[in-house]
């Protein structure tokens, strides 16, 4: 048998074997090419009896022929039992199969929600860290070594001397020694506090802190800013109210209350950036103005969806997660 022999018979074998129409039929192909006494079987079992020298082609050819025979009753028997499996599986009238969405929590919703608007005044998103210096977190932002939120009850310090971060002002110190200003920056993230977990207290938080530094910052820009934050985060209808506070980072400083017919609640710490913060980022007080605010996340998404229990936001309850669109 010559080489085009062998591919005449590979190509007609494998063309019938592509035309078997049920599990069957193909069987008894099987039988025909490859069975005790199929074609390729027997023209197997001529090899052993030929010369050297026609051996090794015929040899080649055979086995060429075997396995693509092979692989085409796989293929045409895989075809066969997918339709079949169709046929008895498939049940239009059942009801579909509902797959189930994944969606962002909606503490993450709110982060992204509100960095959004502050994005779209021109304020650049950055990232900090949670595990944070002294430093960072309270000596630049002038808290004194005797402050009381310096002491293990309300920090958590690691057993070298770092602690998590318990407010989002560390990312000012950061960006601040990182680069020259001008900055418009805000930073979303965790924040951590020896808290006794209840319905408006966890031990891990979110805040947003924001800031901003040029030659010429004054209050009026933080008033400006934040008014137009607020109305863009709750309505153009709400109320605001900038009231007198201190923080040692600040000076003056106010805290931010809104109304909306319920009263006044406390949504945001602002104030302009004190000279002894630029003095330690090494930034000259005298050239550079700056305001600066943070807020608390979950109290903001608290206050909007009207959630009464802060825990609802860590327990991973898919029929609480569930709602936020
Ligand atoms: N870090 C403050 C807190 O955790 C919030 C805050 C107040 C941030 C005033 C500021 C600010 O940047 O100017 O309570």
């Amino acid at each position: 048998m010559t080489t085009a022999n062998f591919e005449a018979l590979e190509k007609e074998a494998c063309e019938t074997i592509g035309h078997a129409s049920d599990l069957k039929e193909l069987e008894s192909l099987r039988v025909r090419y490859l069975g005790k006494k199929g074609e390729v079987t027997l023209l197997l079992k001529q090899v052993g009896s030929l010369s050297q020298e026609n051996r090794s082609v015929f040899g080649q050819n055979v086995n060429k022929l075997k396995s693509s025979v092979e692989s085409a009753l796989d293929n045409q028997k895989r075809k066969l039992s997918a339709v079949s499996s169709e046929k008895s599986i498939i049940d239009a009238t059942l009801p579909g199969y509902h797959a189930p969405q994944g969606r962002l929590h909606p503490i993450t919703q709110t982060i992204r929600e509100i960095s959004d608007l502050f994005l779209r005044l021109g304020f650049e998103l950055v990232d900090g860290r949670e595990i944070e210096t002294e430093f960072c977190n309270f000596t630049a932002l002038n808290i004194p070594l005797d402050h009381p939120s310096r002491d293990a009850f309300d920090t958590f310090y690691t057993e070298n001397g770092a602690l998590l971060r318990s407010q989002t002002s560390t990312v000012q110190v950061r960006i601040m020694k990182d680069r020259k200003p001008p900055l418009r920056i805000i930073a979303p993230g965790r924040v951590y506090r020896p808290d006794e977990v209840d319905a408006s207290h966890s031990f891990m938080f979110h805040q947003i802190e924001g800031l901003m530094v040029d030659s010429d910052v004054t209050f009026s820009d933080l008033k400006g800013v934040l008014s137009v934050f607020l109305k863009k985060l709750f309505g153009p209808g709400i109320k605001t109210r900038f009231r007198p506070h201190y923080f040692p980072f600040t000076e003056p400083s106010v805290e931010i209350d809104v109304n909306w017919g319920k009263g006044w609640l406390e949504v945001l710490g602002a104030g302009v950036v004190n000279p002894k913060v630029f003095e330690q980022v090494g930034y000259n007080p005298k050239k550079v103005k700056g305001f600066a605010f943070g807020l608390g996340v979950e109290r903001i998404a608290m206050l909007r969806y009207g959630i009464k229990d802060i825990r609802l936001f860590y327990e991973n309850d898919i029929r609480f997660l569930g709602q936020f669109r």
